[in-house]
């Protein structure tokens, strides 16, 4: 898939399946096993470096696993993070986002934030870097926010986090991410921006899922309810990302129970 394929697979109707993922070997499996498209997320900081939230992680840091990833990928996007205020100004944007697909040979950068992050998102644009939203639950703001809870509940919250990603979709995004909301505001999300939207965590209803790889392998040891362990069942870790793919694409998951 290339970045244009995500664009037609949305027209086409046929959910997108993307994984984190911070290393080749498990990249190449999961190229194999058919994933769309890998995020080297700055869940690294949790799921590798075992610090408490993403908020210690670096532009260094998610370069060296985006290199990773690449040489696994094969011809798989890859999406990198901007860690935790790289995107704070246009010039620290600018500058994060050349390592990132500089070094770390991403195809992409992804920044949480809605229409806040507009003027950034359009300068990057501007300069020729493809860049994924992310709204909903921003776990950089983890620490303002004081724990990770459901966004977009009721109205009003709904109808802000449309009007951040329309604002983003203006600015230049060619891909969203929408994270911990309800389902319904999933679904309306998806049908109000002409980019792919991937939910984690935002029912089954938008472009495709993402989901952590260390979570959906059950190498975590607390997982919120969105998150599935594809390896019950399988025989393999492959076979547990081809669980994954084949249940995303034919919207087997998230369940109801598995959504908000
Ligand atoms: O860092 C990450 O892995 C992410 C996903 C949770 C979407 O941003």
């Amino acid at each position: 898939m290339t970045l244009a394929r995500l664009h037609q697979a949305k027209a086409d109707r046929q959910p997108i399946a993307m994984l984190t993922a911070y290393e080749a070997g498990l990249a190449r499996t999961a190229a194999a096993a058919g994933v769309d498209a890998f995020l080297v997320g700055d869940s690294l900081g949790m799921v590798v470096q075992g610090q408490r939230d993403t908020l210690g992680v670096t532009v260094d840091e998610v370069a060296y696993h985006a290199a990773m990833v690449r040489r696994g990928a094969g011809d798989v996007p890859v999406i990198a993070d901007m860690p935790f205020l790289s995107d704070a100004t246009v010039e620290r944007a600018l500058d994060a986002a050349g390592v990132l697909m500089g070094e770390g040979g991403a195809d992409m950068v992804k920044l949480e934030g809605g229409a806040e992050k507009a003027e950034i998102v359009r300068v990057l644009a501007e300069n020729g870097v493809p860049v994924c939203g992310h709204v909903g639950l921003l776990p950089q703001r983890v620490r303002k926010l004081g724990g990770y809870r459901v966004q977009g509940r009721g109205e009003d919250g709904a109808r802000r986090i449309i009007e951040d990603a329309q604002a983003l979709v203006a600015a230049g995004v060619d891909l969203l991410v929408v994270e911990c909301v309800p389902h319904a505001l999933g679904r309306a999300l998806a049908e109000a921006v002409e980019v792919p939207v991937i939910g984690i965590g935002a029912g089954a209803d938008t472009d495709g899922q993402v989901l952590v790889m260390h979570d959906m392998l059950g190498l975590t040891e607390r997982t919120p309810r969105f998150v599935r362990n594809f390896m019950d069942g399988a025989a393999s870790i492959q076979g547990a990302f081809e669980a994954y793919v084949d249940a995303v694409r034919t919207r087997r998951f998230p369940t109801e129970e598995e959504s908000f």
